[in-house]
């Protein structure tokens, strides 16, 4: 079977990081965060990294760990929510890997992130800033979201459930069965 990488793409909340940990245990691959490959070579949060060097150098971080990453041995990878909308990211995961889009309400993804105060885009807004941030965010992105090649209701069961559907999809549609040679 010719193994590729998983790409999860989506907005801040929409569950990519739960999702593609238990993924990553079905398909028997390792797994990986962007957010946390970061943070692990700068040694720094990414509130700290957006605060002490602004967004335009994260976003800079952010392209060359895609490549890294990208250039590694297959993995599930769960990017930033911004990652696929900055540079030439999105035509790169097209490339090398099977991406798939978590899709969520923008009304239950304000909800759910209205007590976040680790992300440095989200916090300290008001419930109605917060509304109105998330839903031109999610317009502004979801151009480059919807490139993915699958994509998936991602409040519509639990993490583990959506885990399996998302295997199985996986498995039967993008994944090659290579051929044996005798
Ligand atoms: C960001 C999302 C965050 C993180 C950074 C910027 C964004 O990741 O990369 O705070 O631009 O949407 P999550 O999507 O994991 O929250």
């Amino acid at each position: 079977m010719e193994k590729k990488h998983i790409v999860l793409i989506g907005m801040p909340g929409s569950g990519k990081s739960t999702l593609g940990l238990s993924l990553s245990k079905l398909m028997g691959i390792p797994f990986i965060d962007t957010d946390n490959f970061i943070v692990g070579k700068e040694r720094k949060s990414i509130t700290a990294i957006f605060s002490e060097y602004g967004e335009e150098a994260f976003r800079e971080m952010e392209k060359h760990a895609l490549r890294e990453i990208l250039g590694n041995e297959p993995s599930v990878i769960a990017t930033g929510g911004g990652l696929p909308c900055f540079h030439d990211n999105m035509d790169l995961i097209s490339a090398k890997s099977v991406s798939v889009y978590l899709k969520v309400n923008p009304l239950k993804l304000s909800e759910y992130l209205k007590n976040d105060k680790k992300r440095p885009l989200v916090k300290n807004k008001s419930c109605g800033e917060l509304k109105q941030y998330i839903a031109t965010l999610l317009e502004d992105r979801k151009c480059f979201y919807e490139r993915a090649d699958i994509t998936i209701d991602a409040y519509s069961e639990t993490p583990p459930q959506l885990a399996v559907n998302l295997f199985n999809i996986i498995i039967n549609n993008h994944y090659k069965s290579i051929p044996h040679e005798n």
